[in-house]
């Protein structure tokens, strides 16, 4: 992949000015190859070579009806008239709650901006509802950029260390040593090491947050009743559970992965979808524990929170949500992975596609079924990104990171899954033979 002339001359001018030319690590494809983007519209983006990408990354996520939806953007540009940020509550912000619990089941709703400042305060209520500290997570899950969620996101397989005892291993430097005293991950789909492990550290542990499936390993799925299995876990020992449906909600089903798998969290992120492509956000949850939330109680603030312009999307991207716009979304994910089955059989090479419809991955595999880190992280990931190098420069856009899952969006079409399907053909072919 190799970015057009007037990209990569913007790209190299950001880069005097902003480190790596990037405002999040994750964005950095290589000198050569950072997009800088011009505009996007519905399901396509355009870089300032005024090259169109399909685009299965929409933001890393968010924007489930596509970009620039008339029905969200229409919203926003009324709303915007009476202002936006009033460290009060407004209207807006009432009506989404509502929405929210509504969809998902949850009794009350705290407002973010992002997923991280969600997960964070989520784990502070947890540690306060619970007066315990330690934070229990899986490996591969990935739940934020901050000190309490990057043990053991994407380790080497060999610095990870062996199943029954895993080593934590921070993403990188400028994390506190001691947080990882305060940090326990294991791994995801194992329920006899979970078991073990929470009656000999049950009395220190607040909560164990969990991606009900892990939408930043290629969209590895729960196993056998996983997350039912961590309910009654929780439900046992007096821990929070908490689910961080920052992926998956309003993505996988209205309700989310709680709709989906049937099970719900004590406690729930969402952030993503719920915004459409604005920075929404929000914590929710059971009465018993949000509703210790609070002045005087458990601390939560912001001055961003629930301001007007990220309340508007949000309303219109639930109000299209409730009108059933994920039928579409599913519809064009089912052609994917039905398309990506037959050409990757005929391909020869060992793979798994997994995932639900608006999120499926692949990865190139011996495993049968992909259950934990250690199996993701053994995959053949060097030729599932040479593939998608070959898919993006041919007008095709997943993520160059193999842990990115495809997604799909209520804009994207028929014709595009026909399109589609006919690049990633001609990549695998031309890399696998
Ligand atoms: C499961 C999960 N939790 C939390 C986050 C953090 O969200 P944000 O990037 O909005 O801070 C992400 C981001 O990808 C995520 O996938």
């Amino acid at each position: 992949m190799k970015s057009g002339p007037k990209t990569h001359e913007m790209f190299m001018r950001g880069k005097e000015s902003i480190p790596g030319g990037v405002s999040s690590n994750f964005r950095y494809w290589g000198d050569d190859a950072t997009l800088v983007v011009k505009k996007a519209n519905g399901a396509y983006l355009w870089d300032l070579d005024d090259k169109r990408y399909v685009d299965y990354r929409l933001g890393f996520g968010p924007a489930i009806m596509g970009h620039a939806r008339k029905e969200i953007i229409d919203h926003i540009t009324e709303a915007m008239q009476i202002g936006n940020c009033f460290a009060m509550t407004n209207e807006y912000e009432i009506r989404v709650a509502e929405k929210i619990k509504k969809l998902t089941g949850v009794d009350l709703v705290r407002m973010t901006n992002t997923g991280t400042e969600a997960t964070m305060a989520a784990i502070r209520i947890a540690r306060a509802y619970t007066g315990r500290d330690k934070v229990l997570k899986f490996d591969g899950a990935y739940h934020g950029f901050h000190d309490y969620s990057l043990w053991n996101t994407y380790p080497p397989v060999s610095g990870v260390g062996y199943k029954n005892d895993p080593f934590l291993v921070p993403q990188g430097s400028g994390m506190p040593r001691s947080v990882g005293d305060l940090m326990m991950s294991f791994p995801y789909n194992n329920k006899e090491i979970l078991e073990k492990k929470l009656a000999e550290n049950w009395h220190q542990i607040a909560c164990i947050i969990v991606e009900p499936l892990l939408g930043n390993q290629a969209s590895t799925m729960p196993q056998d009743n996983f997350l039912g299995f961590i309910r009654e876990q929780c439900d046992k020992y007096g821990i929070v559970m908490i689910m961080d449906e920052v992926k998956t909600g309003f993505r996988i089903a209205p309700g989310g992965a709680q709709e989906y798998f049937g099970v719900q969290g004590d406690l729930v992120t969402y952030a993503k979808c719920l915004g459409g492509g604005f920075p929404a956000a929000a914590i929710a949850g059971k009465k018993f524990i949000m509703g210790e939330v609070g002045p005087g109680k458990i601390p939560h603030g912001g001055t961003y929170g629930a301001n007007v312009v990220a309340m508007a999307a949000a309303e219109a991207t639930l109000d299209l949500i409730e009108k059933g716009e994920l039928d579409k979304v599913n519809a064009h994910g089912k052609k994917l992975k039905a398309g990506w089955k037959k050409i990757l059989d005929a391909a020869g090479a060992p793979y798994v596609i997994q995932g639900p419809d608006a999120m499926p991955g692949i990865v190139f595999t011996e495993e049968p079924v992909c259950r934990e880190y250690r199996h993701w992280a053994l995959g053949d990931h060097e030729t599932y990104t040479k593939i998608v190098d070959r898919c993006i420069q041919k007008g095709v856009m997943p993520d160059f990171d193999c842990r990115e899952p495809w997604f799909v969006s209520a804009a994207h079409t028929d014709e595009d899954a026909e399109f589609v399907l006919g690049i990633f053909e001609e990549s695998v072919k031309e890399i696998l033979g």
